[in-house]
């Protein structure tokens, strides 16, 4: 993934400066992200009417083949509403930590902001440990367990569209051997008591699937459990949660890690705790 400079790019601003009002040139995207080859850049409003010129330019010099202008994730199989801007295939392959990663960039998320924690997850992974991934998207988390770290993996993915992005990539990095899925919704998995990891990669409701995550994990597991906080409820939340409702269903918790891994809205953090829970 690459990101953009504090400066418009010299090509960029030399040719944009002949078409647009001086004002905005100096409102041109100074950030992007590339997946892949398609780009997701941040246009203003009062660029509205040069748009599309303006997508077509980035492209060009960048060497995207389409371009998204950035809007909000939103919505349970949290879903992209970019708004095509320039080309008409937003489907690419993105090579992250040597993962290879083939996506929808219109319609999959695919957050740079999390790159540290796929790296890590990689890092994590034992050889022939079984992860259960209980929302895998396109293989996000999982891959890089699987294709770095040679752990076993049970992906599950209930969107029917992402899954199939997830089925092409556990092929195209040559891991069919240790990985399966599931598109279905993780509350329907009926593995009980069997993963010595669970990923638990969502945010604003993750709290609602922490007793399957518990049901799914065996005694002395560690669970990577993800969730969005508001600032007000650091440093107690998100771990309170998961030990009181760990507490309920009779299971014991230590928490091992805390990591934030991004702003995700103002005043409110996307975090991830590493708990490791005592089945009695
Ligand atoms: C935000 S993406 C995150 C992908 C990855 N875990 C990460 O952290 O980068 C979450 C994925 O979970 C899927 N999902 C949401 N609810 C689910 C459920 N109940 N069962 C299985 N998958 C679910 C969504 O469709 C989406 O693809």
């Amino acid at each position: 993934m690459s990101g953009g400079t504090r400066l418009i790019k010299p090509r960029i601003r030399r040719i944009l400066a002949e078409e647009l009002p001086p004002e905005l040139v100096e409102m041109l995207p100074k950030h992007w992200v590339m997946i892949g080859d398609v780009l997701i850049l941040p246009i203003r409003r009062e660029l509205e009417e040069y748009k599309h010129r303006v997508a077509e330019v980035y492209a060009e010099v960048l060497g995207a083949k389409a371009v998204l202008r950035k809007g909000r994730i939103s919505g349970e199989f949290r879903e992209t509403n970019y708004e095509l801007l320039y080309g008409n295939d937003t489907v690419t392959v993105h090579v992250e930590n040597g993962v290879k990663y083939k996506l929808d960039v219109a319609r999959v998320m695919f957050s740079p902001a999390n790159v540290k924690e796929r790296v890590r997850m990689a890092r994590v992974a034992r050889p022939g440990e079984l992860v259960v991934d209980m929302f895998a998207g396109v293989g996000h988390l999982s891959l890089p367990m699987a294709v770095h770290g040679g752990a076993r993996v049970i992906a599950i993915e209930k969107s029917p569209y992402t899954f199939r992005f997830l089925i092409e990539n556990i092929e195209l990095n040559g891991v069919v051997d240790r990985m399966t899925a599931y598109n279905i919704d993780n509350r329907d998995f009926p593995g009980r008591d069997l993963a010595d990891r669970v990923l638990m990669g969502y945010v604003v409701r993750t709290h609602e699937f922490i007793g399957k995550a518990l049901d799914i994990a065996r005694n002395g597991a560690v669970v990577h459990y993800h969730n969005t906080v508001p600032e007000r409820l650091r440093p107690m939340e998100p771990f309170e949660t998961f030990r009181r409702v760990a507490g309920e269903n009779g299971v014991e918790v230590e928490k091992l890690n805390e990591l934030v891994i991004k702003r995700y809205a103002p005043g409110v953090w996307h975090v991830v705790v590493d708990v490791r829970i005592f089945k009695t």
